[in-house]
């Protein structure tokens, strides 16, 4: 379904640096008439345990600062075995220990159980942020597969294939981020 029309259809800026992000939610998105700008303005990411906070309050920070309609994303991997590890300092332990040093925390563990989460920040400037979470449950893979995706898409799967292997259109119908966007661009349709 057409969310908004092509005439009147919505920009959002997508305040990301990451060109996967912006190409995943663009292809999620324009189908529902909603387009995404990118602009890698950066924002603050304040160091919390909770992935909402940290979207809202980077929604809301740039927002002000570029005075547009924006949205952010913040995603983590929650490892259930690990107790949530590395959950909202994925980014942090990715560029420090990457995927093989995940593998070999979990080399032994039978219990593989991960959840991807993405929240979806979204603001317009002078409002409060707005947050949309999308989750997909999955596992850690025994080992690295498939080279299509980023950061730890060879190593999460889904009924045993994981986000490197499945195609980046795969991907974008069941994934984290396609859960959240999806639940924006509803929330957008019946508010706006
Ligand atoms: P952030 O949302 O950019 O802070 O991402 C946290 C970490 O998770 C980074 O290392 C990202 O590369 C990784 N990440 C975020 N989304 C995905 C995804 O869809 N697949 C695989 N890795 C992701």
């Amino acid at each position: 379904m057409l969310y908004f029309k092509e005439m009147e259809h919505r920009t959002i800026i997508f305040v990301t640096g990451n060109e996967h992000k912006i190409r995943e939610a663009e292809a999620i998105l324009s189908p529902l008439g909603i387009i995404l700008e990118q602009n890698d303005c950066g924002y603050p990411e304040l160091q919390e345990d909770e992935l909402e906070s940290i979207a809202a309050f980077g929604a809301e920070w740039a927002a002000t600062m570029l005075n547009r309609e924006v949205m952010v994303d913040d995603s983590g991997l929650f490892i259930e075995a690990l107790g949530g590890f590395p959950g909202p300092y994925s980014a942090y332990v990715f560029d420090r220990l990457g995927n093989e040093r995940i593998l070999k925390l979990m080399e032994n563990e039978v219990n593989r159980k991960a959840t991807f989460r993405c929240v979806i920040g979204y603001c317009c400037p002078g409002a409060k942020a707005q947050v949309f979470t999308g989750e997909v449950i999955g596992e850690i893979a025994k080992e690295s597969r498939g080279n299509s995706g980023f950061g730890y898409d060879p190593v999460f799967e889904v009924d045993g294939v994981t986000f490197g292997e499945m195609g980046e259109d795969e991907k974008n119908r069941l994934s984290h981020r396609y859960r959240a966007l999806v639940r924006l661009a509803e929330w957008l349709r019946v508010r706006h």
